[in-house]
């Protein structure tokens, strides 16, 4: 028995040296370790021994089957470290090779727009000032001096929400910008109506018109509209912010120029243009051959506006201007159709 077992542990050792991978020691396992094996066979006829020879024989079968298994560890540890090793070596870090870019986010090209606009006349003492898309006729036109039927209504075709029971004024989305005006000089003036503090504005956001829409309108569209109101502001004090307005925003050589309009809240009343910077004034595509580009509207405050906001039109004055920030994004990005806009297609989206 003891012959045997020195046998069974010799060949158990000398085998186990030519594993060479995990399947074969698995073999091996089965083979000198397991149910069949001379190590298994030598327990099974235990029990035939004499009373002599069972503790001689039982502790060296005992430290056989201990031999053969720590072999069996330190041989399987063996192998693991050694595929380890060899997947290290396989699989090298390059750091030679780009890195992997993260998706990021970005701002959209209007509100890129909006953010330097802000920036320009945040500067120059204005501060932003929201107020609600969803407006009355009230506030969109009546106190903005457009009597109900008056003609330049229809200059902003306007989305209805609710007209019904509400009569002469329905509940609208604005058309424009404008009625922001009454509203913060409503809240400034109500704090004070006797000596209403001064404005400084700009307030931005979306209109609406009920228009065809084309590569040059939309139906929804962003405004930053401009107000300042105290006394002794006079005209010349509009021309300087906006033409120093250009100059920040396309570039410090940029002329203006301002041709007589009309809006039933200024008077008087103006349009606004730069000169082109694609071409510098000489004439090009974008500017239509003109050398200049319309970029908004502006004028004095009418003093029936004045007198709505709950200043006095003899002791105040003022100038309001009405931007549009897609129309400047596109001039400067040559972006020839505005239904890019709000139509997030990435391929658009991504060049900003
Ligand atoms: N609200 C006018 C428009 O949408 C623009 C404007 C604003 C004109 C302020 C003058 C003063 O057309």
């Amino acid at each position: 028995m003891l012959d045997q077992l020195k046998i069974v542990e010799d060949e158990g050792l000398k085998a186990l040296e030519s594993v060479q991978d995990e399947a074969g020691l698995e073999a091996w396992r089965v083979a000198h370790l397991g149910r069949s094996s001379g190590l298994m066979q030598v327990f099974a006829k235990f029990g035939q021994l004499s009373k002599e020879e069972k503790p001689a024989v039982g502790q060296r079968a005992n430290e056989v089957k201990k031999a053969l298994e720590s072999g069996f560890e330190a041989k399987f540890a063996g192998l693991r470290q050694a595929a380890l090793k060899r997947s290290l070596e396989q699989e090298q870090l390059d750091v030679t090779l780009p890195g992997r870019r993260l998706p990021l986010g970005r701002l959209h090209p209007d509100t890129q727009t909006m953010r330097e606009l802000y920036s320009i006349f945040g500067e120059m003492g204005f501060q932003v000032f929201r107020s609600r898309e969803v407006e009355t006729d009230e506030y969109n036109f009546q106190l903005l001096n457009f009597q109900i039927g008056h003609p330049a209504r229809d200059m902003q075709d306007t989305y209805f929400v609710e007209a019904g029971e509400r009569g002469d004024n329905p509940i609208v989305l604005r058309t424009h910008t404008s009625p922001g005006q009454i509203h913060a000089m409503r809240w400034i003036t109500a704090m004070n109506p006797e000596n209403p503090a001064p404005v400084r504005i700009v307030l931005p956001g979306m209109c609406y018109r009920y228009e065809q829409v084309t590569n040059r309108h939309e139906t929804q569209f962003d405004q930053l509209e401009g107000l300042a109101v105290g006394p002794g502001i006079t005209f010349s004090d509009l021309k300087g912010t906006l033409a120093n307005f250009a100059r920040r925003m396309f570039g410090q050589n940029t002329r203006t120029r301002f041709r007589a309009s009309y809006f039933p809240f200024t008077e008087p009343s103006a349009e606004f243009d730069v000169e082109c910077f694609l071409c510098g004034g000489a004439g090009c595509a974008v500017c239509k051959g003109s050398g200049w580009l319309e970029i908004g509207g502006c004028g004095m405050v009418h003093p029936v506006v004045l007198r709505n906001g709950g200043y006095d039109p003899l002791r105040y004055s003022g100038f309001a201007f009405g931007l549009g920030p897609q129309r400047m994004a596109m001039l400067r990005h040559h972006i020839d159709d505005i239904r890019y806009f709000w139509q997030n297609d990435l391929r658009f989206l991504e060049q900003f």
